[in-house]
């Protein structure tokens, strides 16, 4: 048995608006996804890597990061495209991964500083029998829920509780079993970005499966927008 990544990188990077997919954007001289995979290797605990790629990206993509072990990353990767939505491109890599993984990691290459240490302290808890493990950081605002808004101000629903909160990241780990039921019974949902999960803990969470997490990281922030890239650059500096 072994276990292994869907690593996305299907996203066009509209927010960041640079030229490209966001997942070729570089850091430090080094595009996120090759940041991101060589990480997931370096934990030792990953054996191997399905990339989902932008549709029409594949052979680029390929060019980069596939074949049986690329010099620089130290495991095989299986390149595939994504779909339209973050969940549609998990569900492609899932259905590529190989009949002897039971454990899947699901990272997002937008994060491609979180640490092996974070990557095998997510997959240790799914081993320990967690079957759905997600890293998570406290939150630093005040958070609100809000109803629609009216004339440019949102009326406040609620406050809810600070301590109680966690800003959630990847890479989030499942047993294989209950993320594919996750995926299947979610299925409706991918096609549509409006209705589309934007985590798979979420789907997991749908089919009444208890999700747990551990601690996050400030490395495995989130590279959504120009500010972050800067931020990451420092993060990055050895
Ligand atoms: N992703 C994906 N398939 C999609 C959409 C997103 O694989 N159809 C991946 C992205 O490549 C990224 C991760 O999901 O690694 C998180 O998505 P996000 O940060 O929103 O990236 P983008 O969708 O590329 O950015 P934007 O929403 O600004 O266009
Ligand atoms: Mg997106």
């Amino acid at each position: 048995m072994a276990t292994a990544a869907v690593l996305t990188a299907a996203g066009s990077g509209t927010r960041l608006g640079l030229p490209g997919p966001k997942a070729l954007v570089e850091l430090a001289g080094v595009p996120l996804v090759v940041h991101a995979a060589r990480r997931l290797a370096a934990s030792g605990v990953v054996l191997s890597v399905v990339v989902t790629v932008p549709p029409g990206r594949a052979s680029g993509f390929r060019a980069l990061l596939g074949g049986p072990v690329r010099p620089g990353i130290g495991v095989p990767v299986t390149v595939v495209e994504g779909g339209g939505s973050r969940q549609a491109s998990v569900a492609a890599g899932l259905a590529a991964l190989g009949d002897d993984v039971d454990v899947v990691l699901v990272h997002d290459a937008a994060r491609a500083l979180a640490s092996p240490a974070l990557i095998r302290a997510v997959e240790a808890a799914v081993r320990a029998g967690h079957r759905a493990v997600v890293p998570g950081l406290p939150v630093a605002d005040t958070i609100k829920q809000v109803g629609a808004a009216v004339d440019g101000a949102a009326p406040v629903v609620a406050t809810v509780p600070r301590a109680t909160m966690r800003a959630v990241q990847t890479p989030q780990g499942f047993d294989r079993a209950l993320l594919d039921a996750a995926h299947a019974a979610g299925a409706d949902r991918a096609a549509d970005e409006a209705t589309a999960a934007t985590d798979d803990a979420g789907l997991v969470e749908a089919l009444g499966e208890q999700v747990w997490v551990v601690d996050g990281e400030e490395s495995a922030m989130k590279i959504t927008t120009t500010r972050d890239l800067a931020v990451a650059e420092l993060l990055a500096r050895p």
